[in-house]
């Protein structure tokens, strides 16, 4: 008997749930003014507006929070699908492919990112790996130059280095 109760109240439950469905598709559907959504659409946002960043920019300044905050919204944009979301860079990063080609190393504090001064890493991030080492060297590390100026260069790179520790900003050869 007792279970006979349970079960008819959990169907009740299941019924009054699946009927949520239909009455809330059916507010929805009434919700729709043929003029409103039009205005909507048209304010609706289709490009990021990218923060303002002052002053002339010489260098990947970590403490320039407009700076960084420019160069995490174009580093997700440009390079995370290679060096990852959190900079962690892709599996396996010190072997090179079946071509020769090495993967992405990450930007965080694993890779060696911070071995090199900023002005190398401006370089390679505007030219590309391959011009940057010269002799003949493959690598997938394409140039930006035609993507981003100088200043979303140097953004990027403040980015990067801002998430490094002290230590880690610190150990970076100048
Ligand atoms: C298509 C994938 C891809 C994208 C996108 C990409 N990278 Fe790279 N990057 C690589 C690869 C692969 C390497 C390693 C190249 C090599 O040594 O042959 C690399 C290396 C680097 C290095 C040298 C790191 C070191 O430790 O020597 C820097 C700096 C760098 N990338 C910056 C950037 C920045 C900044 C962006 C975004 C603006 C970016 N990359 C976007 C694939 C990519």
């Amino acid at each position: 008997m007792k279970n006979g109760i349970l079960l008819f109240l959990i169907l009740a439950a299941a019924f009054s749930l699946s009927s949520c469905g239909p009455a809330e598709n059916e507010g929805g559907g009434q919700a729709l003014p043929s003029e409103a959504p039009t205005e909507e659409a048209t304010v609706a946002p289709t490009e990021v507006s990218l923060p303002e960043v002052e002053g002339p920019v010489e260098g990947a300044d970590a403490s320039n929070t407009q700076l960084v905050a420019l160069g995490e919204i174009l580093y997700q944009q440009y390079c995370a699908s290679c060096h990852g979301a959190e900079l962690e860079g892709q599996a396996n990063w010190k072997a090179r492919d079946e071509n020769g080609y090495l993967p992405a190393p990450p930007h965080d504090e694993t890779g060696h990112t911070w071995h090199h001064p900023d002005e190398q890493l401006f370089e390679i991030t505007k030219i590309g790996t391959e011009a940057f080492v010269g002799m003949g060297y493959k690598s997938n590390m394409i140039g930006f130059e035609d993507q981003l100026d100088d200043t979303e260069i140097w953004a990027v790179l403040a980015y990067i280095k801002s998430q490094w520790s002290p230590r880690i900003l610190k150990a970076q050869p100048k």
